[in-house]
């Protein structure tokens, strides 16, 4: 009996530690492949002057709105890494008028990694995150 609390422990010990690693590999991901252009915070009153693309909260909650599970949010957001287009674009038309359309990042990084951003953004960001 008691071994088998041990591993019961052991195994939620393991899925714990296992989301924890995947919240860092899309947190690190993120910062490599698209905080040169998407800011994590909100922006300062110069950042709001500067950025070249609008901060990754704003982008979460206008995916949220419309893509609310989670794996509809995730499969959106992959495929508008790869190939973005006005027609899909959830975000407000201004942001596409002002930094114009996110370049594809087809090349710059996989399907997977994709995916493992995608993930780690639906969970930190969107909605007062
Ligand atoms: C070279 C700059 C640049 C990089 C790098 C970049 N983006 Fe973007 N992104 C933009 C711009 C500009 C927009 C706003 C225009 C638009 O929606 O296409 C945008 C919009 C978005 C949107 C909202 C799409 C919509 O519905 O309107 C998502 C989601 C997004 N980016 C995710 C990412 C992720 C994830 C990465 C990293 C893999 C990334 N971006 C890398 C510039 C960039």
């Amino acid at each position: 009996m008691k071994s088998r609390l041990f591993s019961v422990s052991l195994l939620l010990f393991s899925f714990a530690a296992v989301s924890v690693m995947a919240q860092e590999k899309g947190s690190i991901l993120f910062e490599e492949k698209c905080a040169a252009c998407h800011l994590k915070q909100r922006p300062s009153f110069e950042e709001m002057n500067t950025m070249i693309a609008p901060p990754i909260m704003g982008v979460m909650t206008h995916v949220k709105d419309v893509k609310t599970a989670k794996p509809e949010a995730v499969k959106f957001i992959v495929d508008y890494i790869f190939d973005p287009t006005a027609a899909k674009a959830l975000c407000m038309k201004q942001s596409i008028d002002r930094f114009g359309l996110m370049p594809s990042q087809k090349g710059n990084l996989t399907k997977e990694e994709a995916t493992s951003i995608a993930g780690y953004l639906y969970d930190n960001y969107g909605y007062g995150k």
